[in-house]
């Protein structure tokens, strides 16, 4: 069974290392991905209740008034809840105006089921200071 909650009560970083941020060269650790959960404006987790390990989590800054950036979600492979946790996270910013994230082309369609809609966008990345 999975649990959904937007607390980081009892979450430590053990509750993190089941391989996230996968394909990073540089990933942060599970210490520092726990800071900046901590730091997001909005948090979603799914936890196996089994084990009660994070097995994925979207995260949403914020400024509270206008507008929110979705930067992370991650789900680890053996779990199917990427869209429920976008869902959550989505409905939980609908007092705002803005929502926008960054994604490949090829999760567009998967973003789009969630009633939103393709754009440009531009970037930078300090890749120095990709582990936090
Ligand atoms: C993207 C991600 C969060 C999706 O999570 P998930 O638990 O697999 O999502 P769901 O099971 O709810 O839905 C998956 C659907 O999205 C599609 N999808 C998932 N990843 C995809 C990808 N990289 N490219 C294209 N489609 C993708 C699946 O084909 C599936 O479609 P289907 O229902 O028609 O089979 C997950 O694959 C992940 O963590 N990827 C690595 C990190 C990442 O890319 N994050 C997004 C940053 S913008």
């Amino acid at each position: 069974m999975i649990t959904h909650t937007d607390s980081l009560a009892g979450i430590t970083p053990d509750h993190l290392r089941g391989g996230f941020f996968a394909g990073w060269p540089n990933p942060p650790s599970p210490e520092t991905h726990l800071r900046l959960l901590a730091g997001s404006a909005h948090v979603e987790l799914a936890i196996d209740d089994a084990t009660d390990d994070v097995v994925g989590f979207i995260t949403a800054i914020s400024d509270g008034m206008l507008s929110a950036y979705i930067p992370l979600l991650e789900v680890l492979p053996a779990y199917r809840i990427g869209s429920a946790l976008v869902r959550r996270m989505l409905e939980r910013l609908r007092h705002l105006y803005m929502v926008d994230l960054l994604c490949n082309p090829d999760l567009q369609g998967f973003y789009s089921r969630q009633g939103m809609r393709p754009a440009s966008g531009m970037l930078t990345r300090n890749y120095d200071r990709q582990a936090g």
